[in-house]
């Protein structure tokens, strides 16, 4: 076999023999590379097989695969017998020790506002409500005209709008989401939906104003409906969010949006305490109604809009609504 056999045979003697010498995982992986590898010696020898006798090359490529066998075995062997006594030696360390609790991992969650919204989504899917949004840069029609917001109002006010460039403003409210669902929906009751999402004012922030905040736009649109289903729709509602039986008061206010327009104070049912004012609602105005494509002779339903800012703040005890959108840690990691 012109000596290609014997020198297969002290190759992998060899080899087994520094194999079972070496004294650490690095001498092995130095080795499995010399010997084992692709340009390795195996390789080396194998490429000989061509000098061969036909009848030769078949027990010699066997060989040269069970002497690999065997020393990648040997290998794997020692590797494990090296990993065991390392870990033994560090078991037996007297400073080690397996109670101490591990580093701890920042795991993220959701935000207060995030928390709350979906609360508020939850309660309104069960009641038949699907939830929409609208653009937070909004056209100047959308976020006052159309809703019945004339140019001498206070709410129009360069004060408190955002105006950009363009002429498009960011939205004041979510109310404009109403106009949107409306005219998305052909104009077809019935239309139950709520919007939440975020709105800007042009406000110096202070304890309880920001520039940026977040609201929930109500809507349900259908023939019949009254301002007994409003308060029976948000009575539920509020019941649902605050976890015990609540009533609520309406008390005539004036939104443009509205006709009759009203604030809704909440308190715990039965109790006689004080009453909390807590959102701006109505009967969605005729000229809105219209304006969405909606038939105002026929149609009749009830819009509102809560902060959720204020909901979050009430749940979770916090004193100043710049937290919300501040991203400070020390704040963030209560909740
Ligand atoms: N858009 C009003 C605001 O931002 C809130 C509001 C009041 C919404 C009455 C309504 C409503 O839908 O009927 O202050």
């Amino acid at each position: 076999m012109n000596g290609l056999a014997e020198r297969l045979q002290s190759l992998s003697d060899e080899a087994l023999a520094k194999i079972g010498a070496a004294t650490g995982a690095s001498e092995l992986e130095e080795i499995e590379k010399t010997i084992l590898g692709r340009k390795g010696e195996l390789a080396l020898l194998m490429r000989g097989i061509g000098g061969l006798e036909p009848s030769e090359r078949g027990p010699f490529g066997k060989a040269v695969n069970e002497a690999k066998g065997a020393i990648a075995a040997a290998l794997g062997e020692r590797k494990d017998s090296f990993e065991a006594a390392r870990m033994s030696s560090e078991l037996d360390d007297p400073h080690f020790d397996p109670t101490e609790p591990t580093p701890e991992h920042a795991v993220g969650h959701l935000h207060p506002i995030t928390k709350v919204r979906r609360e508020v989504e939850e309660i309104f899917l069960r009641m038949g409500f699907d939830v929409t949004d609208g653009p937070e840069v909004e056209t100047e029609e959308f976020n006052f005209d159309l809703l019945n917001i004339p140019s001498h109002h206070p709410a129009r006010d360069l004060q408190d709008t955002f105006w950009l460039d363009s002429g498009h403003v960011l939205r004041t409210h979510t109310s404009c989401v109403q106009l949107r669902a409306m005219i998305a929906r052909g104009g077809k009751p019935p239309i139950r939906v709520i919007a939440p999402g975020r709105v800007f004012r042009n406000e110096q922030p202070d304890a309880t104003h920001e520039h940026t905040f977040h609201q929930v736009e109500g809507l349900m649109l259908d023939e019949g409906v009254s301002v007994a289903d409003l308060k029976g729709v948000l009575t539920t509602f509020l019941s649902r969010l605050f976890g015990q039986a609540c009533e609520v008061r309406l008390r005539p206010h004036y939104f443009p949006f509205v006709e009759p327009g009203f604030e809704l104070d909440v308190r715990r049912a039965g109790s006689k305490g004080e009453w909390l004012e807590l959102m701006g609602c109505g009967m969605v105005h005729p000229n809105v109604l219209r304006a969405g494509g909606v038939d105002a002779d026929r149609i009749s339903g009830f819009a509102f809009g809560i902060g959720l800012d204020r909901v979050a703040m009430m749940r979770y005890g916090i004193d100043d609504i710049r937290w919300m959108m501040s991203g400070d840690p020390r704040f963030l990691s209560q909740f």
